[in-house]
């Protein structure tokens, strides 16, 4: 008699445990967004692929819906997919999902977040925020810049009508992530790294942009921190951060010292003068400088590169766009030999073809994560605090619902059309949105806008031969912006 009850209690022990804990998840605690299922400890990070995660996030955002969760170790995240839900993280949720996740190279490489981009949301980022949207990122600052963002086109140009003369073919990827990186060189430090043979400084950058975009074991499985040190991680992020210590101090330096002043005002002498004046709500130290100019170059260089090569390749692929905007630029601007910053303002349908080409080919296609600061309730789902947030604007763009002919390059849409990109518009999220919208936006459009109208204006383009406009690839790199794999290799004709 005994003996059966144990064994009853033996059986059903298990069923009562199973349906105890199937009211727990169902009835107690609201559920979590569904997902992909991983394995023990390491969730679903073996099952990413770190070249395409945008692509393959949007392929589970149709199975799982516009909201669903990953296991990224021992890290809960969730993935935003359409505007609805978009706009329910970035407006509704905003000051609860502001946060940035804290990962050790981004920590490190920014002074433990001395700057904006992965400064925790505190006083402190409001502070320094304010300060760089007020002096740095202002449409005063932007047009007092104008003059570098000239005579480098200029220059840039005139290598091209060089290279038409002897129908040599240029390679655009080069010559626009070159232009890019000086322009933006000159405008924060005051230099051209390109001239002095300081090929050091670029291997420098390049090394800090790859480690930020490095997946460290530690930042999702701490216990297995060992590994990193196993990979090498730790001595090459020391190094980097080393070396670009060094080479912000001597920026610094040479900006202090006074028998050393450039005619033009860059932006160290903005960020020295105004730690100079004591006049702000906190003091700038050496340090927030430094994390400042980590961001300016790090956030501009290459998101301007790679949204003028796709601009190029998109209308490389469609000739029809190509001839159109050819024609507004051309019979617009009367016979100048160059176009300035003015005179590029009134080109509607440019403007409409940079916009289409960052709904396609955003830089950033999952913006930067965020992090949520306490749980909250989206869609009957809880999010807990902690949770890292991805707002896949890349399957936003693409969301059909929102967009006709989704997949098509079609500038027109943007003409008649009250959709921008200021963060209003969750359909269309390029810059992101909320209180962490990017503040380069001015500087991004006024370089791009001279870049692009003078290389238009200037030349005809065509493909080598052999090579037709189907043939074009869209292939991309793995890195934190989407670069081209393949460089876009075209022949330029002068038009004048
Ligand atoms: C086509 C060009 C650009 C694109 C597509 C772009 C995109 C973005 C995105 C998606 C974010 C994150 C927003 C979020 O978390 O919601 C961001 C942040 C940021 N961007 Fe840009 N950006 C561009 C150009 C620039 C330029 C030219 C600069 C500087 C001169 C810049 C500086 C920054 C900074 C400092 C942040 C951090 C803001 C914060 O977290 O408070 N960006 N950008
Ligand atoms: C133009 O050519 C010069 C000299 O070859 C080079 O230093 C410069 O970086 C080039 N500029 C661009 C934008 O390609
Ligand atoms: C900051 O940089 C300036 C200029 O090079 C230098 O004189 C000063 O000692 C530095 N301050 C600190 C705290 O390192
Ligand atoms: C002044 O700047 C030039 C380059 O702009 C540099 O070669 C020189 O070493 C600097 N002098 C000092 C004292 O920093
Ligand atoms: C935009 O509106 C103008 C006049 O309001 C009209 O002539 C034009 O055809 C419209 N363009 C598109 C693409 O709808």
């Amino acid at each position: 008699m005994f003996s059966t009850l144990v064994l009853i209690l033996c059986l059903t022990f298990p069923v009562f445990l199973l349906f105890f804990f199937q009211y727990r998840t169902t009835f107690k605690s609201p559920p979590f967004p569904p997902g992909p299922r991983g394995l023990p400890i390491v969730g679903n990070l073996l099952q990413l692929d770190s070249s395409s995660l945008h692509i393959q996030l949007w392929q589970l955002s149709k199975k799982y819906g516009p909201l669903f969760s990953l296991q990224l170790g021992l890290r809960q995240a969730i993935v935003v997919s359409s505007p609805k839900v978009a706009q329910e993280v970035m407006k509704d949720h905003d000051l609860e999902c502001c946060e940035r996740p804290k990962l050790l190279a981004q920590q490190k490489l920014s002074y433990n977040g001395l700057d904006m981009l992965f400064s925790p949301y505190n006083r402190y980022w409001r502070e320094i925020r304010k300060i760089c949207v007020m002096h740095i990122f202002s449409s005063k600052r932007v047009s007092c810049l104008s003059s570098i963002r000239h005579s480098e086109v200029k220059q840039m140009i005139q290598n091209i009508s060089s290279h038409a003369s002897t129908s040599e073919v240029t390679n655009l990827n080069q010559v626009l992530v070159s232009l890019s990186s000086t322009v933006i060189c000159r405008i924060a430090l005051g230099r051209r790294y390109e001239e002095e043979g300081t090929e050091m400084f670029h291997r420098l950058f390049k090394e800090c942009e790859a480690l930020m975009g490095t997946l460290f074991v530690s930042d999702y499985i701490p216990f297995m921190g060992w590994v990193d040190k196993l990979r090498g991680l730790h001595a090459r992020l020391e190094r980097n951060f080393k070396d670009m210590d060094k080479f912000y101090q001597e920026v610094i330096d040479e900006h202090t010292d006074s028998d050393n002043k450039t005619a033009e005002e860059d932006l160290v002498d903005v960020l020295l003068q105004l730690k100079k004046d004591n006049s702000l709500s906190m003091d700038l130290t050496n340090d927030s400088i430094k994390a400042v100019l980590m961001n300016i170059l790090v956030g501009a260089t290459d998101t301007t590169a790679v949204t003028s090569v796709w601009v190029m390749t998109s209308l490389l692929k469609h000739p029809r766009v190509m001839k159109k905007v050819q024609e507004e630029i051309r019979s617009l601007s009367g016979k100048k030999p160059f176009l300035e910053e003015d005179d590029v303002q009134k080109f509607p349908y440019l403007q409409a073809v940079i916009k289409e080409t960052l709904r396609l080919h955003l830089p950033a296609p999952l913006l930067v994560p965020r992090e949520s600061s306490k749980k909250y309730m989206i869609d009957g789902y809880e999010i807990p605090a902690k949770t890292i947030i991805y707002v896949n604007a890349w399957a936003i763009h693409r969301d059909p619902e929102a967009w006709e002919d989704a997949e098509e390059f079609k500038p027109e849409r943007f003409l008649n059309s009250t959709i921008d990109h200021r963060g209003q518009d969750f359909c269309f999220i390029p810059f992101g949105a909320g209180r962490k919208i990017c503040p380069g936006m001015h500087m991004a459009f006024a370089a791009l806008d001279v870049i692009l109208a003078n290389l238009l204006y200037s030349f005809d383009w065509a493909l080598p031969d052999g090579m037709k406009s189907e043939d074009i690839d869209t292939e991309v790199l793995p890195g934190l912006t989407m670069h081209k794999k393949n460089p876009l290799c075209v022949l330029a004709k002068c038009q004048m």
